[in-house]
C-alpha cells in the first residue's frame, strides 16, 4: 500500500476554500465521533491529475446515514436526500457545498450484467474499493485527523495514473458490470489514457464469448452518452476498432470519428452523442431497451426513413431535397449523409435548412387570399422562390404574393 503520497496542498488549491471548510467540519466530525472518512473516486483520480472537479464524493467507514446525521445535529449541514438501503446521504453545507456521501460496501453480482446486491454496509475501505472499476478510480484520501490528506491506494492506481493506463481490478469486471467497456472508452477518451493489455484481453473475451441481452442497459447507455457528448474523435475510432460496438450489436460503418466532429461542430446539434451513436446503432431491440425521449428516437426512426425512402437523384431540385429532409431531425440528416456519402443531405445542412417563408397564413389572408387551399399553395410557391435564391427578403415575398394576385 502507498500511503507516502500527501495531498494537502493539492486539496487546498484545487478545491474552493468553502468545500475545504465543509470537508474540515467533517474531518473534525468524524475524529470526535470515532468514523473513519475519505475522498473517494473520481475526485481523488482528478486531484491527482489536476483535472477541474466535478463531484465532491464521501466514503464513510460504517454507516454515512449515522454520521451525516450527526453532521446535521450539529447543524454543520442541511441533508438532501437519503436511500436507505445503501446508506448514502447527498448534503448541503455552508455556501451551497454539495457533497455525497456513501457508506463502505461491498457488493455481489447475483446474474452477470445486472446491478449489485449489497452484501455488506460498512465493510473496511479495502473491501469497498474493490468492488469498483479501474485502478485509477480506486484511490481514496484521507480526511481522518492523524493522516489528513495520504492518499489510500490498495490497487496501484497512482503508478497507473502515471502510466496512464486502466486497469480493471479483477478478471470478472466486464461480467459483472459490461458498462465499464464503455467507461473505459469514456476514460481513454478522456484523459487520453490506454487500457492495459490483460484488460484488453478481457473486454476481448466478454464481446466474443460472453455477451448476453439481460444485462442494464441504462447503464450502458447513460456511458455511451456521457462518452460521445465529449465529441473527442477518437473515442468513436476506438469504438469501432475495439469491437465495443458489438456490446450494442451495432454495424460497423467506414466513418471516421474526425468526420462526424467537423460536422457536429459546424452544425451544432442538439444530440451530439446520438449523431456518433446513430452511424452503428440500428438494433431495435437496443434502441427499444435504451428507453429514448421521443426526441432521441425520432433520429432513429427518421434515419431509418431517410436510408428506406430516398427518391432523391442528380437532378432532384432544391425544393425537392427541401421537402425530403425538411420533416427530420437533423441529427438524422447528418447520419444520413456520413452513412450515405451522398450530396443532398450536405446541400440541405448547408444551404436548404435556413431557409424559412417568413410570411405566414394570417399575412397572406390581410393580402386577400381567403381559401386554405390557396393559402398553401401559395407558401408552397414562396417556399420554391426561396429556394432557387429568386426571393430572399420578406418584402420580396409580399412583392410576389402580390404579382400572383394581380
Ligand atoms: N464505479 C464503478 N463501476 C461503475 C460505475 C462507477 O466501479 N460502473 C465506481 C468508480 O469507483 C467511480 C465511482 O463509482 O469512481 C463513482 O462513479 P461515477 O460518478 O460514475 O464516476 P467518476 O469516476 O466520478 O467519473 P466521472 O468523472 O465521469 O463522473
Amino acid at each position: 500500500m502507498d500511503s507516502t503520497l500527501n495531498l494537502t496542498d493539492k486539496l487546498e488549491t484545487q478545491l474552493s476554500k468553502d468545500i475545504i471548510s465543509a470537508l474540515v467540519l467533517c474531518s473534525k466530525t468524524a475524529f470526535e465521533a470515532e468514523y473513519k472518512i475519505f475522498l473517494i473516486g473520481g475526485v481523488v483520480r482528478d486531484l491527482i491529475l489536476n483535472r477541474k472537479i466535478a463531484d465532491i464524493d464521501v466514503t464513510v467507514e460504517g454507516d454515512a446515514l449515522k454520521f451525516c446525521h450527526i453532521l446535521a445535529d450539529k447543524k454543520h449541514c442541511k441533508i438532501l436526500q437519503v436511500q436507505n438501503d445503501l446508506k448514502t446521504v447527498k448534503a448541503c453545507f455552508k455556501n451551497n457545498v454539495i457533497i455525497d456521501f456513501a457508506s463502505t460496501r461491498q457488493e455481489f453480482y447475483p446474474r452477470r450484467g445486472h446491478l449489485p446486491v449489497v452484501v455488506r454496509i460498512g465493510c473496511t475501505l479495502e473491501e469497498d474499493v474493490y468492488r469498483r472499476d479501474f485502478t485509477i478510480n480506486a484511490l481514496a484520501i484521507s480526511l481522518n485527523e492523524n493522516n489528513y490528506g495520504d492518499v489510500i491506494d490498495y490497487t496501484g492506481g497512482v503508478k497507473d495514473i502515471e502510466n496512464k493506463k486502466l486497469r480493471v481490478l479483477h478478471d470478472n469486471s466486464f461480467n459483472e458490470d459490461p458498462s465499464r467497456i464503455i467507461r473505459a472508452l469514456k476514460f481513454a477518451a478522456r484523459l487520453n489514457f490506454h487500457r492495459d493489455e490483460h484488460t484488453k484481453e478481457l473486454q476481448r473475451k466478454y464481446l466474443t464469448t460472453q455477451m448476453h441481452d439481460d444485462i442494464s442497459w441504462s447503464r450502458i447507455k447513460s456511458e455511451l452518452k456521457q462518452t460521445f457528448s465529449l465529441n473527442i474523435p477518437r473515442a468513436y475510432d476506438m469504438f469501432l476498432a475495439n469491437d465495443t460496438y458489438k456490446l450494442i450489436y451495432g454495424e460497423k460503418p467506414d466513418i471516421k470519428g474526425l468526420e462526424i466532429k467537423t460536422l457536429v461542430d459546424k452544425y451544432s446539434p442538439d444530440y451530439t452523442w446520438l449523431v456518433y451513436l446513430g452511424t452503428v446503432l440500428s438494433n431495435q431491440k437496443i434502441i427499444e431497451a435504451f428507453c429514448f425521449t421521443r426526441a432521441e428516437k425520432k433520429i432513429f426512426t427518421d434515419k431509418e426513413f431517410l436510408l428506406n425512402n430516398n427518391k432523391l437523384n442528380l437532378h432532384s431540385s432544391n425544393y425537392e431535397i427541401y421537402k425530403f429532409f425538411e420533416k427530420r431531425s437533423v441529427e438524422s440528416v447528418m447520419i444520413y449523409y456520413l452513412l450515405t456519402k451522398r450530396k443532398e443531405p450536405l446541400i440541405y445542412l448547408e444551404k436548404l435548412m435556413k431557409i424559412r417563408v417568413e410570411l405566414n397564413g394570417d399575412d397572406l389572408k390581410n393580402m386577400g387570399i381567403l381559401e386554405g387551399k390557396k393559402i398553401g399553395a401559395m407558401l408552397d410557391e414562396i417556399l420554391k422562390k426561396k429556394l432557387t435564391g429568386k426571393i430572399i427578403t420578406k418584402a420580396d415575398e409580399e412583392r410576389f404574393v402580390k404579382q400572383q394576385i394581380k
